[in-house]
């Protein structure tokens, strides 16, 4: 049973606190940062130069990243790779203190001091004719490789995205590449349909009844849902769990799952699974263990950033210390 205090935070009594903020994600030259891309004041793309990651890479599977010397392992989906680049992509949502830090430190032309992967075993691109490809927010990048592997296996390919409004739509070119049909959803009507990407499940299911396969990421109750709305038609739905990880190998059963009425590890057994066997509240529960320690870190590191005046993270800031912008964010984007 894994334990907060072995979660990635992995930090024992002779370790030092972490020096954030302040702290550069200077790492080894092998995990260097050579673009990064803001989508929203939370959400931001890094694309890091590792050649043998991006070679062995497979959609649906994740790295751990250890932003800096001190820094804990948190478990990053790969959202995209480019072995002829050499490099490889994260879409990351700064929910806490990890992410929040590396939003703040990684810049172009930085490194990140650990990027252990690929992990977990890679998704089952079958012989499915017809597949929906469903991203909700942030799920929205990690869905992208597995709609693009379903294209290039010769599947007719529909995405459905859904975010909160038009100003957080991210990576429409790149769905529109690789679909044979988009369909956005929002919750405000702002862009496409307005409702949950469900709308968007039941428009595709009611216009293809021929549907062999249906793909969800996105936070749990999204991907609950989406199971539930394709259950009633018996369409195989999987989904990428994200519990809790520590050492991602196996080890420690911080992930476990219940998926079918059996226990399994995420990091080894998945991230995939049937979305129509697994325990999602039981997923959800496990989730929130560790919420008050979570916020007692996010306490303590935004006092550190206070205590050094270092400028809470904006974009603009951000771009001003070189690590966003056109130069570094534009420029031979994976495709
Ligand atoms: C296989 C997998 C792939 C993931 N892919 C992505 C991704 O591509 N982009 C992205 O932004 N996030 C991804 N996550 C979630 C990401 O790992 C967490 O958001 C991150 O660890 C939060 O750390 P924090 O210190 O910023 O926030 P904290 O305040 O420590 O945690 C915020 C919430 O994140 C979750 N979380 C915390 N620690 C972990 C951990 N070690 N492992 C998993 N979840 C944790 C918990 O639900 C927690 O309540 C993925 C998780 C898994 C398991
Ligand atoms: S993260 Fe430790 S067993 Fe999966």
């Amino acid at each position: 049973m894994a334990r907060k205090s072995g979660k990635p935070k992995a930090k024992t009594e002779e370790q030092p606190e972490s020096p954030e903020p302040g702290h550069e994600a200077r790492g080894t030259p092998g995990f260097e940062i050579v673009a990064r891309e803001d989508f929203s004041d939370v959400t931001f793309l890094l694309e890091v130069r590792h050649p043998a990651m991006a070679k062995a890479a497979r959609p649906g599977q994740f790295v751990i990243v250890i932003t800096h010397e001190h820094g804990e392992r948190i478990p990053l989906t790969i959202a995209d790779f480019d072995r002829d680049r050499g490099t490889v992509t994260l879409v990351i949502q700064a929910v806490g203190k990890t992410t929040k830090e590396m939003q703040q430190i990684c810049r172009v032309g930085t490194a990140l001091h650990g990027v252990v992967g690929p992990m977990g075993l890679p998704s089952h691109i079958g012989d499915a004719k017809k597949v929906i490809c469903v991203g909700g927010g942030l799920g929205v990048a990690p869905v992208y490789p597995q709609a693009r592997a379903f294209k290039e296996g010769g599947a007719y390919v529909i995405g459905v995205v859904g975010f909160r409004n038009k100003d957080l739509v991210f990576w429409e070119d790149k769905f529109r590449a690789c679909c044979d049909e988009l369909i956005i959803c929002s919750d405000d009507g702002s862009v496409g349909i307005k409702g949950l990407v469900t709308k968007g499940i039941e428009a595709a299911i009611d216009k293809h009844p021929d549907i062999d396969e249906v793909v969800a990421i996105g936070p749990p109750v999204m991907m609950k849902a989406c199971a539930e709305a394709t259950r009633p038609h018996d369409i195989k739905t999987m989904v990428s769990l994200n519990p809790i990880m520590v050492d991602g190998t196996g080890m420690c059963g911080g992930c476990r799952v219940k998926v079918g009425g059996k226990v399994m590890f995420a990091c080894v057994d998945g991230p995939d699974f049937d979305g129509h066997d697994v325990d999602f509240d039981d997923l959800m529960n496990r989730l929130r263990r560790f919420v008050s320690e979570e916020k007692r870190a996010m306490e303590k590191w935004q006092e550190n950033c206070k205590r050094l005046n270092q400028e809470p993270y904006t974009p603009d800031t951000v771009a001003e210390r070189g690590g966003s912008g056109s130069a570094a964010a534009g420029t031979g984007r994976p495709s």
